[in-house]
């Protein structure tokens, strides 16, 4: 029993079968596990969750951390995961930018599976624990495990944009996912406009009592009456472990030197690293390429583009597809503007260790963040952290939460093809003095406000909220 727990769809680790039938955990991909591992590290507790393969019940002890896992079947993994989780709820709370799937079988797994994580994590708290719950695979594990433990401080954070009340109410159950969040003392998101939009919809959906002054940045939170309860919203934009990050960077001094001389000594190296998803503009920077290399605006003889991609949700048409269009695109670019011996772009679809990511980054003149929408997107804040030399310059798209604080970085307008290309070119010939400024700015904020900011401010709100609670009982 533990007396604080994270709930979250994955497990920090991902376990792989290799063919000879051992079994081996290798951390698992995405933000959330990069932001949640550093803040358990310094809280004791248990993390419940899945462990990427199915029906896997082990629970290991990782990095002094309490694993247990909710065992999944493929089913469950096909209609909860890949299904709604992944086809539904993913494309609708990032702007439509594939066409979610409503079907009713999924959300009926959805619901099932939410039960099981719920009943997973009132096995594992203690009496008046903590229970921080993640994301939007878990949405009505609130209510649930309020049903299960009265007696639980719950805390639930989002780590995808929320989306208004003219895409949420799309869901043919829109009611059952915010009463389900409602199960929290408090719900955090990373920008206020996504905390204002959830009492928009509570207000206009469920008709409670919701506060309508603006949310402000961990501070200013909005309140919601439910029968005799207060469920609190804020805002609380995520970030990284900063100096770790930096000082880990630093050491890859020389791998960064050797990097630059492997791939030619070009005069400009540009970055983008990502998990393989339509989200991410991918596509977005390869086409902005193309067309700066046909122009003559950038020399694609003397310029390298890495790409790094870390392959996700494999079994998702809509990602199948956006990596065919990566590729053919790499290919194009490669075929029209590239030699044999020095192709401009190079591209690598598999993750790449902590380490080497961050020589890439202290190797990279340019990083290219252009998503078409991303709840944060902590790429960003680790480049800004590695660049402690003040080298470098970011290229960051507008819909990007990171966006919100980060402002002195080059920022772009994913939709806008002209402005993409002027700003990368503008990142890449800027006066170095110039880029200095800026990148010192971008490292100062990414260092004053790390993760560890982001959860102690999260969890303090949650104890004031959840006491406000206990109170009335
Ligand atoms: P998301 O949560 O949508 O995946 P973020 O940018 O917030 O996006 O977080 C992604 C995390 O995954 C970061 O910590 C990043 O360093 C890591 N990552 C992304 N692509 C790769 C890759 N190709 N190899 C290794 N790590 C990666
Ligand atoms: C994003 C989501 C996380 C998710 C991660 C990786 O960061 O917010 O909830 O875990 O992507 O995606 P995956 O589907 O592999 O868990």
């Amino acid at each position: 029993m533990a007396d604080f727990v994270v709930v979250a769809n994955r497990l920090p680790v991902d376990k792989r079968i290799e063919p000879d039938g051992t079994v081996t955990y290798k951390r698992a991909p995405g933000g959330l596990v990069t932001a949640l591992t550093p803040t358990l590290a310094t809280h004791s507790g248990a993390w419940v969750g899945w462990s990427g393969a199915p029906n896997s019940t082990d629970d290991p002890r990782v990095d002094g951390i309490d694993l247990t896992s909710v065992p999944l079947t493929e089913a469950e993994i096909a209609d909860y995961y890949e299904g709604f989780a992944n086809s539904t709820l993913w494309p609708l709370y990032h702007d439509l930018l594939v066409e979610p799937v409503f079907d009713h079988d999924w959300w009926s797994t959805y619901v099932e599976v939410n039960r099981k994580f719920a009943q997973a994590a009132a096995d594992a708290a203690d009496r008046g624990a903590t229970v921080w719950i993640h994301d939007y695979q878990l949405q009505l594990v609130p209510q649930m495990l309020r049903d299960l433990r009265p007696d639980l401080r719950i805390g639930f954070f989002l780590h995808i944009p929320f989306p208004p009340y003219e895409l949420f109410t799309r869901l043919p159950w829109r009611e059952e996912l915010l009463r389900g969040l409602l199960g929290a003392d408090l719900i955090g998101f990373h920008l206020p406009g996504g905390a204002e939009n959830f009492l928009t919809l509570v207000r206009r959906v469920l008709k409670l009592d919701a506060s309508r002054d603006p949310v402000g940045v961990r501070d200013g939170l909005g309140a919601i009456r439910d029968g005799g309860r207060t469920v609190r919203v804020g805002s609380f934009p995520i970030s990284i472990d900063a100096a770790n990050v930096a000082e880990q960077a630093a050491a890859t001094t020389d791998r960064a030197a050797q990097i630059r001389a492997e791939l030619g000594n070009p005069s400009t190296i540009l970055l983008g690293v990502d998990r393989l998803d339509y989200t991410k503009g991918i596509d977005v920077r390869l086409d902005a390429l193309d067309a700066l290399f046909a122009a003559g605006r950038l020399d694609p003889a003397d310029t390298v583009f890495v790409q790094l991609a870390s392959p996700s949700r494999e079994n998702v048409d809509s990602y199948i597809a956006v990596r065919g269009r990566i590729e053919r695109a790499v290919a194009h670019i490669n075929g029209t503007h590239g030699t044999v011996a020095s192709p401009p772009i190079r591209y690598l679809l598999r993750p790449v260790a902590r380490d080497e990511l961050l020589a890439y980054f202290r190797a990279a003149d340019v990083m290219l963040v252009t998503p078409l929408r991303d709840g944060m997107n902590l790429v960003a804040k680790e480049y800004a952290a590695a660049r402690s030399d003040l080298g470098g310059a970011l290229v960051l798209s507008e819909f990007t939460g990171a966006a919100a604080e980060m402002d002195r970085a080059y920022l772009v307008n994913p939709y806008d093809p002209r402005d993409v290309q002027d700003m990368i070119v503008a990142a890449a010939t800027d006066p170095a003095d110039r880029r200095r400024e800026r990148m010192a700015a971008l490292h100062r904020q990414v260092v004053d406000f790390d993760v560890d900011l982001w959860s102690r401010s999260f969890l303090q709100c949650l104890a004031g909220a959840a006491a406000e609670n206990e109170s009335t009982r």
